[in-house]
């Protein structure tokens, strides 16, 4: 199974970036907790993970990904309130999308309740902190072992 996993602007910044809200751990935890939990998994994953501060790099490795990847664990942070490209280029792979957040994205500012991105997504993964994507990757093993029945 191959897994692309990206990480949208800001997100290098983790463990400086407002820890009251995004916790202290930093890009590199999460990236090793992801690399942890692949190998411990008795499933061969391979996991390739890419952070971008630019939309269109987003796009371009979601594109350039089209024949590797099985599915893809995104937290596209602030593109996921404005980033029809990136929607589009997720649509255009047509691989299983689940799309993670950190902090409740729900429980903030309006202007985070809308995501372009949830659409095309199997599921939405937020609020649990780092522990999000931990989340986010067992569903997304069960969902390619094909034990996990997305419900559209
Ligand atoms: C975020 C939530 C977004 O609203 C925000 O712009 C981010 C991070 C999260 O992980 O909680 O940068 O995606």
């Amino acid at each position: 199974m191959n897994i692309l996993v990206l990480h949208g602007p800001n997100l290098h910044l983790l463990g400086k970036r407002q820890p009251e809200i995004y916790g202290h751990q930093t890009l590199a935890d999460i990236n090793a907790t992801l690399d942890r939990n692949a190998a411990a998994s008795p499933h061969e994953i391979t996991l390739k993970i890419s952070q971008s501060n630019h939309e269109g790099e987003l796009v371009s490795i979601i594109g350039d990904n089209i024949d590797w990847a099985d599915g893809i664990l995104i937290n596209p942070a602030a593109y996921t309130h404005t980033s029809v490209a990136i929607r589009d280029a997720l649509s255009t792979v047509a691989l299983p999308v689940i799309e993670i957040h950190l902090s409740n994205i729900y429980a903030r500012e309006e202007f985070r309740h809308h995501s372009y991105i949830s659409a095309v997504a199997v599921g939405v993964i937020g609020g649990f902190g780092t522990h999000s994507y931990t989340l986010a990757l067992e569903a997304m093993i069960q969902i390619l072992q094909k034990k996990l029945e997305p419900s559209v």
